[in-house]
């Protein structure tokens, strides 16, 4: 069938990167690139990472002259055809990292840029939307995090691709990426088969705070449980573990993990400390997400730190998710 042509030139693809990384002069590239960025060959070969060439069409020929479809090799958008009728490949001179479906089987890429700071192309491509990739229901490193994932009843979920390889290559191998993108309801779902419980590990920044908060609400609604841990400004999961070391890092998730709702509290209580009016709203947000909860009696004891928190009646709270509550949540 279509799909199983695009798994099967895909596997080509993922192959053919491992081989130019490998044995190939400009290979040495990339391997002093993932050398630089901490990477062990262990973790290298067990991520099945690659080398796309700094050539317009190496995929794209190599594929042609082993007997591939021009159709598939487009269909899963390796390769690119303009409109004047000439191809080319889409993934040229970056480190590879392949997507794996929950079976292993590879259904896309990531690749990132070698270069530091060029404003002109991004810092990571990625394969788009086809037959056998739909990005809202895939996670990176579920294939290499699931056993793991059962076995801690826990899932860290990170932002990027090479926080997931250092976190791994760390012995911290229950960790999956939603890679960019903001958690979707079929990520969760696939995480639920494994685990009820996940810590996410926020990048740093404000922003990315901010950003993934709805996400979050999305997984209490799920009726899973959530903890957060933040890192000290401008670091990101993979930079910090590099920086301290497997065993601080540890001992960091180990001391900084709070439950989701007790730290958005906490975050928006500081913001709208003095301010009455922000307090109201604030007050309004943590009722909303405590009230995506499904389970009753984790609902009351939130509403009872939050009422804390804020130095707010108790039954303010509740009264005002009643009122949520009517209006259909
Ligand atoms: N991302 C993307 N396209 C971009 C930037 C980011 O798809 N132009 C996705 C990637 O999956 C990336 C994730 O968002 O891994 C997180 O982005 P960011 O924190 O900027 O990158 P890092 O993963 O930290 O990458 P690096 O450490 O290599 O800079
Ligand atoms: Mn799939
Ligand atoms: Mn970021
Ligand atoms: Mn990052
Ligand atoms: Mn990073």
């Amino acid at each position: 069938s279509e799909r199983d042509s695009l798994f099967i030139v895909s596997d080509f693809a993922a192959k053919h990167y491992v081989q130019r990384l490998h044995g190939h002069e400009q290979g040495a590239i990339g391997q002093s690139y993932l050398k630089q960025r901490g990477l062990s060959a262990a973790t290298i070969k067990k991520f099945e990472l690659g080398y796309s060439l700094d050539e317009w069409t190496d995929l794209t020929d190599t594929a042609l002259k082993a007997g591939y479809k021009q159709q598939y090799l487009e269909a899963t958008g390796l390769t690119i055809a303009r409109e004047d009728g000439k191809k080319y490949d889409r993934f040229r001179g970056r480190v590879m990292f392949p997507i794996h479906n929950v079976s292993g089987r590879v259904v896309g890429f990531g690749a990132r840029t070698l270069k530091s700071n060029d404003k002109k192309s991004p810092k990571y491509l990625n394969s788009p939307e086809s037959e056998i990739y739909h990005k809202s229901n895939v996670l990176y490193g579920l294939f290499q995090a699931k056993q793991a994932m059962r076995m801690q009843d826990m899932c860290y979920m990170v932002e990027g691709y090479l926080d997931v390889l250092s976190l791994h290559q760390g012995g911290i191998e229950n960790v999956v990426a939603s890679s960019g993108t903001s958690l979707t309801e079929g990520q969760i779902k696939l995480i639920s088969r494994y685990t009820q419980n996940i810590t996410v590990l926020y990048d740093g920044d404000a922003a990315g705070i901010k950003a993934s908060l709805r996400g979050i609400d999305l997984i209490l609604e799920q009726g899973l449980n959530v903890n957060v841990v933040t890192f000290p400004g401008g670091e990101d999961p993979d930079s910090y573990i590099q920086k301290v070391g497997d065993t601080a890092f540890k001992a960091y998730l180990q001391e900084h993990a709070q439950d989701f709702i007790s730290f958005k509290t906490s975050l928006y209580a500081e913001e709208a400390a003095g301010n009455p009016v922000k307090k109201a709203e604030a007050i309004k947000e943590i009722v909303a997400s405590i009230s995506k909860i499904p389970d009753a009696i984790k609902r009351t004891v939130f509403f009872r730190s939050c009422s804390l928190i804020f130095d707010i009646d108790e039954q303010v709270l509740i009264s005002e998710y009643n009122k949520l509550h009517l209006q259909g949540r």
